[in-house]
């Protein structure tokens, strides 16, 4: 006899699987037709859900068949409220408690309901013994303006959930609950765009398990809890837009699979720690606008997966290091509104994936480095205006970046000359002669003569 196709018991197994599953039972199904009322008129549910509502179950409604009491029945698996084709809320929605009391719900999404303008919803949890036997792994509550309160500290019972997401619900205030270290399945965790207060806990530090932590846009205040530096799995750490204060902690160094970290519009003070440059993954540094006031460290420059660095607005002194010219895979590189001075490294032009490069409004000077194949793979991203110091030596470029021409090249042959004509410079600068002298080549023809 031939064998048969491998495949076909499987496909058979799996279609007696599903023929087998008889329907949901009476008591989940008044369930979730309680929660279907409760929050959306769309349709009238009991008539859509005729015998069976996993029979051919309506956009936003996933059934799956799973055992219980020993038959296989079909299940609510998965409610999705909030943006057609799912159904939407209706002005006077509550929050779908009852769905907790669906037994075998693995995700719950809330999109885009709340947003009634004349009444604010509670977020609310059942008690936490009714969420001890959940087995919700990923619930999501996102854009919902006109929900409000605070996390409910029940969160902590959904011991199943792997991606938690309470994001862009500007009513949602308060602490974070320390329970939430609970979470050990965690994967994901985003709480941005809220209006949470008060400390980050330095109990996420027990979620072992997390790969992405988002906490920007809040108002989060006082010092990243060191203990961060346990989520040896984390990949994207993004604090930024808080009132964070203290430094970048020691123990960062820990987090080797970082590829993403944004800390900026804070409070962050000081130096980067020691060792930093060791996160090797490091693809993104997004610092901007946080009070460091130190120089910029060399160090960064062996961190050879920076595509971004972002340190605009940092009170950064001293000059460019010469080693971020190593930074191969760069391709922004944000350094606009700092106090650098010196000269613009040579070798930054070399770097071939550079796209944006901003060294606007800085003390840099000296004769701009970037040969015409540089400054047209920039083009219009390259501002280096504000630095009076700079000069170009090609009068074409000029409306592009934003810097004047140097003094003719007769002059610079020699750098004691270019160095002279330099001071001279400065000098008409703060006189305020400087526009006329870059409208007027013959002019500084004639300074050079009389040098
Ligand atoms: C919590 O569980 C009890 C007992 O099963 C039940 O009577 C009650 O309605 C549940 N509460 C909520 C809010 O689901
Ligand atoms: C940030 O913290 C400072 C000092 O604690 C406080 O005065 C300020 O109002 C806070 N700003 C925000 C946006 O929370
Ligand atoms: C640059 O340094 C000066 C004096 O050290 C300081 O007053 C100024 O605020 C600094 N500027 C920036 C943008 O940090
Ligand atoms: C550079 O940064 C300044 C802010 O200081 C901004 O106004 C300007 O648009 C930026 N230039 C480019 C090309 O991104």
């Amino acid at each position: 006899m031939a064998p048969a196709s491998s495949s076909l018991p499987v496909l058979l197994c799996l279609l007696f699987s599903s023929l087998a599953a008889a329907a949901m039972d009476a008591a989940e199904t008044e369930t979730l037709l309680r929660v279907m009322e409760a929050v959306s008129s769309d349709r009238d549910w009991r008539s859509a859900a005729g015998a069976d509502p996993c029979s051919s179950p309506w956009p936003g409604l996933e059934c799956k068949p799973a055992q219980s009491g020993g038959a296989t029945r079909m299940h609510v698996a998965r409610l999705d409220f909030g943006v057609l084709p799912n159904p939407t809320c209706k002005d006077t929605a509550t929050f779908p408690l009852g769905a907790f009391a669906l037994p075998h719900l693995r995700a719950l999404f809330i999109v885009d309901c709340f947003k009634n303008p004349d009444a604010t919803t509670a977020f609310t949890l059942p008690p936490a013994s009714n969420l001890s036997a959940s087995r919700l792994q990923q619930f999501s509550i996102h854009s919902n303006p006109s929900l409000s309160g605070t996390l409910p500290p029940q969160l902590a019972s959904l011991s199943s959930l792997q991606v938690l997401t309470v994001s862009q619900n500007a009513l949602i205030r308060g602490e974070v609950p320390q329970g939430i270290g609970e979470l050990k399945n965690l994967v994901h965790l985003d709480l941005s765009y809220n209006s949470l207060t008060g400390p980050i806990p330095s109990r996420l530090g027990d979620l072992r398990g997390l790969v992405g932590l988002d906490l920007s846009y809040n108002s989060f205040s006082g010092p990243i809890p060191s203990r961060l530096c346990e989520l040896t799995q984390l990949q994207k750490l993004d604090l930024s837009s808080n009132n964070l204060t203290g430094g970048v902690p020691g123990t960062f160094t820990r987090l080797k699979s970082l590829t993403f970290l944004a800390l900026s519009n804070n409070g962050l003070r000081g130096r980067l720690p020691t060792g930093f440059s060791g996160l090797r993954d490091l693809q993104y540094l997004i610092m901007e606008n946080n009070p460091m006031g130190v120089p910029l460290p060399s160090e960064l420059g062996n961190m050879a997966r920076l595509q971004e660095l972002r340190l605009a607005n940092s009170g950064c002194s001293g000059s460019i290091p010469e080693t971020f010219s190593l930074l191969s895979s760069l391709t922004t590189l944000s350094l606009e509104n700092n106090n650098l001075t010196g000269r613009i490294p040579a070798g930054l032009s070399r770097l071939k994936r550079m796209y944006h490069l901003n060294l606007s409004k800085n003390g840099l000077d000296g004769v701009v480095p970037f040969d015409g194949a540089f400054l047209r793979q920039l083009g219009r991203n390259l501002d280096l205006s504000g630095n009076p110091g700079l000069c170009v030596t090609d009068r074409a470029v000029v409306p592009d970046v934003g810097v004047g021409v140097c003094p003719d090249r007769v002059c610079v042959r020699s750098a004691a000359a270019e160095s002279s004509v330099r001071r001279l410079i400065k000098g008409e600068v703060t006189r305020g002669l400087w526009p006329r002298l870059l409208l007027r080549p013959a002019s500084v023809a004639l300074c050079c003569l009389l040098l």
